[in-house]
């Protein structure tokens, strides 16, 4: 796999990073130790920036012309009824619509200032960067320490391969539960631990952003709290962008919230952000009636 992505940027702005690479040299040396919790904070720096984002299936407007900032080491939730486009957005930051072939994005993603979309970007190396937990669990017929070893070993990880599944599996908040079945198959795990697994195979790969569609919505109550506990500890390290449906939860774990809805033209559905902002002002004082309706539950 290309180690560097490839040059990107237009031959005018010499400030702008060329590569993945040389916008964010070594992933560790920017994780700098954050306090925990509290109101977000301007600080973080702004680590991806959607930029009048469209989407089309086809002929078919699915998003219309989405523009938001999302900063590192926070939590941002996407809310909003059913349609309105939250899983086609979260997919276009990680370039998962590239594998519908009917899927198309203008507009532009950045990434440490790299356009995620300029020719020469390698989709590969942008998926290990910004990693994705999909709403149902989906470990491989594998092993549970051959799962979270699965992506490391493709990109031919020299370290100590035992410490990096350990490590991960302790990030996942896993560890404890599967320390001694680590060749049982992935299989044998509940629901939530497998959603766990699936968290820790996303980590191994060193990723600096985690894209999570829903990754709560098929567990029960208290593995969805593991869930919960485990992005904030998760958002101290890595950058979060999370899909729900749950009012409570997106209140709960999230440090902004971008809401979208839909509107019907000529029979097509087409989705549109409404309002971002930090999660304390769309759940107590959002600025548009629409997205007010939405969380009290009249509409949606
Ligand atoms: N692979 C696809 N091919 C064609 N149309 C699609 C595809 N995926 C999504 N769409 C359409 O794009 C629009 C947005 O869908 P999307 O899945 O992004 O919405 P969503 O907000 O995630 O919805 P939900 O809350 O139900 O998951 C919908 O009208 C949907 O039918
Ligand atoms: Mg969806």
């Amino acid at each position: 796999m290309a180690d560097r992505i490839g040059t990107t940027v237009d031959s005018v702005d010499h400030t702008r990073p060329e590569t993945l690479e040389d916008a964010s040299p070594s992933l560790a040396a920017t994780r700098s130790p954050r306090v925990t919790g509290g109101t977000p904070s301007d600080e973080h720096a702004v680590i991806l920036e959607l930029s009048d984002v469209n989407a089309y299936y086809g002929d078919f407007h699915a998003v219309d012309s989405v523009s938001l900032p999302i900063r590192e080491k926070e939590v941002t939730a996407f809310i909003g009824p059913s349609g309105c486009g939250k899983s086609t957005v979260i997919r276009s930051i990680n370039r998962m619509n590239d594998l519908i072939p009917t899927a198309r994005i203008e507009g532009a993603i950045t990434y440490h200032g790299v356009d995620l979309y300029a020719p020469g970007v390698d989709p590969v190396e942008v998926r290990r960067r910004i990693g994705m937990v999909f709403q149902k669990p989906n470990p491989f017929p594998k092993s549970i320490y051959d799962n979270v070893a699965f992506g490391p070993k493709i990109s031919k990880y020299s370290g100590d391969m035992d410490e990096l599944v350990e490590r991960s599996l302790t990030r996942a908040a896993l560890w404890d539960e599967v320390k001694d079945k680590l060749s049982d198959s992935a299989y044998a795990l509940s629901g939530g631990q497998q959603q766990r697994l699936c968290i820790a195979r996303a980590i191994a790969t060193s990723p600096d952003v985690l894209l999570m569609d829903e990754p709560a919505s098929a567990l029960d109550p208290i593995a969805t709290l593991r869930i919960e506990e485990l992005m904030y500890e998760l958002k101290q390290e890595y950058t979060i962008v999370i899909v729900t449906h749950n009012m409570q939860q997106a209140a709960r774990v999230s440090d902004r919230t971008a809401f979208f809805s839909v509107d019907v033209k000529e029979g097509q559905r087409t989705g549109r952000l409404v309002e971002f902002a930090d999660t304390a002002t769309i759940f107590t004082n959002p600025q548009h009636d629409e997205t007010e309706d939405y969380i009290t539950g009249r509409f949606g």
